[in-house]
């Protein structure tokens, strides 16, 4: 009898998005989303090995551990694609400033926001910014999060930049959620606010090409463009830089205001593009044709008080690639994809279904692991979510608190059961 090191069985729905990713309107659509019911999941070295009906998946393998679903809903592993999850330090007070009136822009504009962070992080010890990760890390498995995508950007200047990534290295482990390294240009240091061009040419020239050689080497460039931020112009060059050194490309656009950035998908390969708020309805064509992803943060645009919301609709009707990300920073304390997707259904208008697409197999094509992640099937990383709900339709029906009873990535169980 061949062996299997889990066998999760009598789960009463198994959404498996094995077809994905899916655009558009597939996304709602349960004929795309390969369900099945009364399924078994068998695993064996980190990897979904079989899955099927659960007494024939139970009958097919010995195995050395065994998980009883009773009945509930199982689905891929979150995946979270935008976090800023290593900094030292927190800004709860500008929670206060922001409920006064005052805005993000304001806030960063008077040295707080990002540069207070920066200041914190800076000063930090590789170890801190490391033990703080794992923290975080944990806390978002717990929640059902399996991949996260995680940006540099509190460092700016080369040296800090590169410690951010060393931060990173001590946290592939078994039981912590699989990292994408990301390399973010986030604002113009305050050493530099008289030099914008001088910061630019050291971050395209020297920081970029730098980080190649650091481990763990960034797999992605990213720029925070925006008003306030990084102009179209300045944007352009970081990524070509990027481009040059063998990097892929994701970008934060129009969050705050419209200023073009979103029409740089014409002009490269982007493979996801964040935030959109102020994205033009028209743009969303843009995206789809180009196959870049739209990465919504409904948490984030809260915690920004923003009055526009990304234009969902016309992406979902343009047929564009839709995924959620938590967006975690310390202006954005919030760890939970679940959060995320209950937003997504009660303020973008994602049916339940959607919003697990955008949060796993969508997700897992914002990062370019589609096929590997955020999906069931033969040969994908055994990263699973059992719910405490029985089907899909619950999943933003019954909302606000942790749905999630256990999580396993890789295998591994982090909140504690097998049987
Ligand atoms: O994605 N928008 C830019 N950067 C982050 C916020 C970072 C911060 O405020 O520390 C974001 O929202
Ligand atoms: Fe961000």
């Amino acid at each position: 009898m061949p062996r299997a090191d889990l066998v999760v069985y009598n789960i009463g729905e198994l959404v498996t998005f094995r077809e994905g990713p899916l655009r558009g309107r597939e996304a709602r659509d349960p004929q795309r989303a390969g369900i099945l019911r009364n399924a078994g999941v068998a695993v064996r070295s980190g990897r979904v090995i079989d899955y099927g009906p659960s007494s024939e998946i139970r009958a097919r393998y010995e195995a050395a551990y065994t998980y009883n679903a009773r009945g509930l809903l199982v689905t891929p592993g979150l995946v979270d694609p935008h976090t800023h999850l290593v900094f030292a330090g927190s800004r709860e007070d500008e929670l206060e400033l922001k409920l006064l009136g005052y805005s993000y822009e304001e806030i960063l504009a008077k040295g707080g926001g990002i540069h207070r962070t920066v200041r914190a992080t800076r000063e930090a010890s590789i170890e801190e910014l490391e033990r703080l990760a794992r923290e975080r890390l944990l806390e978002m498995a717990r929640n059902g999060t399996t991949v996260v995508e995680v940006k540099t950007g509190y460092g700016l200047l080369p040296e800090y930049e590169y410690k951010m990534l060393e931060a990173l290295r001590g946290l592939n482990a078994p039981g912590l959620p699989g990292i994408v390294p990301t390399l973010l240009a986030h604002v113009i240091p305050q050493e530099y606010k008289d030099d914008r061009e001088g910061y630019v040419e050291l971050f395209a020239d020297e920081i970029v090409p730098g980080a190649k050689r650091v481990e763990p080497k960034p797999v992605y460039i990213d720029v925070f463009c925006d008003k306030g931020a990084f102009t179209v112009e300045e944007t352009r060059r970081i990524l070509q830089a990027g481009l040059r050194h063998g990097y892929r490309l994701r970008l934060h656009a129009e969050e705050l205001a419209y200023i073009g950035c979103s029409d740089l998908a014409g002009e490269m390969p982007i493979d996801s593009m964040d935030h959109l708020e102020y994205l033009p309805p028209g743009n969303a064509k843009l995206l789809a044709s180009r196959g870049t992803v739209a990465t919504l943060l409904p948490s984030s645009m809260l915690s920004v008080f923003s009055e526009k919301k990304p234009p969902a609709q016309a992406l979902r009707e343009a047929g564009a690639v839709v995924a959620l990300a938590t967006d975690y920073n310390p202006n954005n304390m919030n760890p939970s994809m679940q959060s995320v997707i209950d937003l997504a259904v009660y303020l973008l208008g994602m049916t339940p279904l959607e919003g697990l697409a955008a949060a796993t197999v969508n997700a897992a094509r914002s990062l370019r692991l589609d096929g590997s992640h955020g999906l069931i099937a033969r040969g994908a990383a055994a990263d699973l979510v059992v719910w405490e709900v029985p089907s899909y339709r619950w999943v933003g029906y019954k909302w606000g608190v942790d749905r999630v009873r256990e999580v396993f990535v890789g295998g591994v169980p982090v909140k504690g059961g097998v049987d």
